[in-house]
Parts: C-alpha cells; structure tokens; sequence
C-alpha cells in the first residue's frame, strides 16, 4: 500500500505515492528521477546521499520519506541557479575539488549549508562541516580549499 505525500523538492511542489518503508533517497532517485543524490554505503556512513531539508543537511539514505512530509528538500540539481553554477561549483572547478565526483554532491550540499550559517568559516570548521562527507581521491585537500575560495567570494554568485 502506498501512502500519497507533498514536499517541495528544489522548488518545485511534488505530490507522490511512496511506500511507508522508502528512504528519502529511494524517492529521489527513483520516483522523482533526481540521480544526482548518490547512493554509497546506503548505510549512514558516507555521507554521498546528503541533500538538505529545510537547509539542514540530512542524510537521505536513513531518512525515511514520509518523515520529510510538508518539508523543502534540496538536491544538487537545485544548487544552480538561473543556468549559473553557485560559487561552491565554480570553486571546486577551478580547485580540481571534484575527481571521480561521486562524493561532490554530497559534500556541495554540507558546504552550501556551512556558508550560509557561517560565510567565514576557519579551516577547521569547514573540516568539521564536512566530517560526514568521505571522499576516497581528493585527500580532502583541495575540497576544503575550494569552500574556503567560495567562502571569500572568489567566483561570487
Ligand atoms: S549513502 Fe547515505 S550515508 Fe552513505
Ligand atoms: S572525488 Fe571521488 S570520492 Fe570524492
């Protein structure tokens, strides 16, 4: 059985059929087509499938759908605006933050959500803004270099 729930996804309100037991993820990927969320460890540990809920980051592999009822969620393919990338994209191109990519939305999202909390983060606090976003190529390095290039407004949007 299928229970009927709204959220607003980047946006835009959607009204969707979901089981009770499907992960906020599960919907994203496959009912509203947004693949840009990645699944990784599906576990809670990886941090890849993060996407923000009323601006908070949350991760959507062990969030349950029906919790996020009524709610604004953000996904990667909501970070643009108005055919421009946001600053955070443009720094981790210029940076070379991304490799393999599969952990760049993810910690775009953290990042996004760090800098509107807090547009001057010191270097240990993006550290620790992005401590549940693991990525396996970039040593993190360039990572926390380009949050720091947006957060000074280096490619400003
Ligand atoms: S896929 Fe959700 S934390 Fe790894
Ligand atoms: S760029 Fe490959 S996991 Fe982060």
């Amino acid at each position: 059985m299928k229970v009927m729930m709204s959220l607003t996804v980047n946006g835009k309100l959607e009204t969707i059929a979901v089981r009770p037991g499907a992960t906020l993820l599960e919907v994203l990927r496959e009912d509203l087509r947004l693949t840009g969320t990645k699944r990784g460890c599906d576990h809670g540990d990886c941090g890849a499938c993060t996407v923000l809920v009323d601006g908070e980051p949350r991760l959507s592999c062990i969030t349950l759908a029906l919790q996020v009822r009524g709610r604004r969620v953000d996904t990667i393919e909501g970070l643009a605006r108005e055919g421009y990338p946001h600053r955070l994209q443009e720094a981790f191109d210029r940076e070379g933050a991304a490799q393999c990519g599969f952990c760049t939305p993810g910690v775009l999202l953290s990042a996004a959500a760090l800098l509107a909390g807090n547009p001057h983060p010191t270097r240990e606090e993006v550290r620790d803004g992005l401590a549940g976003n693991l990525c396996r190529c970039t040593g993190f390095q360039k990572i926390v270099d380009a949050v720091e290039a947006a957060a000074r407004g280096e490619g400003d949007r």
